[in-house]
């Protein structure tokens, strides 16, 4: 995954469908072209097909089963996902839990598949263990208790930035070092609350190779500054951090 990296999840607002997801969506491509920042967006499942038919950026889901084409009554294979241009998967939000065994078994489909995988971790422990047997593309840290609170994760609980990327960072070389399964490092994004332009350059201070955002997007009033908001932001703090001689965590 390149990073640093802007990831919108859609969630299931009444914004996230049809023509306003599909501007949203428009929008996000827009400030990836003007700015070099990679964003990813992920929109319902139900509107995914529509979305990455009319857009160049890459379109994630928000969640993916860990089936093959196959006779499962209302389920989302993840080899269809693919097949209509998915570039990856979220996995285990706090929204849509799953077992340890189906993140696992999802991150190996997914990288069988050259898809990427972002799975989510509501505390350090989880973290490293979904980093250790799961091997994701990117960790998400996402305090439950301020998702779509308003009040930042870099602002209230900074700590859990510091700790997960401190955590993950140490697994994903280990396995750098000793699994030929591996080859590219696991990137640790922050997510819950994000609302302004600080808590974004805020979370990449404390370590963070990238931001999840919902609410802050999906109900402005403008998503198209916002979004531009928080990529410039984003791409400041971390040449900043580049620039302060700061090593990548
Ligand atoms: O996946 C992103 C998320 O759970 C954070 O939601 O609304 O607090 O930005 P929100």
């Amino acid at each position: 995954m390149r990073i640093p990296v802007l990831v919108i999840n859609f969630k299931t607002y009444r914004t996230s469908y049809g023509q306003s997801g599909l501007s949203i969506a428009k929008s996000a491509e827009k400030v990836a072209l003007e700015t070099g920042l990679n964003i990813v967006i992920a929109p319902p499942l139900l509107e995914t097909s529509f979305i990455v038919k009319n857009v160049g950026i890459d379109v994630y889901a928000q969640h993916a089963e860990p089936l093959y084409y196959g006779a499962y009554t209302g389920h989302t294979p993840i080899e269809a996902l693919r097949d209509i241009g998915v570039r990856g998967v979220i996995v285990n939000h706090s929204e849509n839990q799953i077992d340890l065994k189906s993140i696992i078994r999802i991150s190996e489909i997914a990288r069988s598949m050259g898809l990427g995988v972002i799975a989510c971790s509501d505390s350090t422990g989880l973290a490293e263990i979904i980093a250790k047997h799961a091997m994701p593309d990117a960790i998400a840290l996402e305090p439950p208790e301020l998702i779509g609170s308003g009040i930042a994760v870099s602002k209230a609980r900074p700590e859990i930035i510091i700790e997960g990327v401190k955590a993950v960072k140490q697994v994903s070389k280990h396995m750098l070092q000793n699994t030929e399964r591996v080859s590219r490092d696991i990137a640790v994004l922050a997510g819950a609350g994000i609302s302004s332009r600080e808590d974004v350059a805020r979370a990449i201070e404390l370590g963070a190779e990238g931001v999840l955002v919902a609410s802050a997007i999906m109900l402005s009033k403008s998503p198209e500054s916002v979004i531009m908001d928080f990529a410039q932001s984003m791409l400041k703090a971390w040449d900043e951090r580049r620039g302060s001689g700061v090593k990548r965590a």
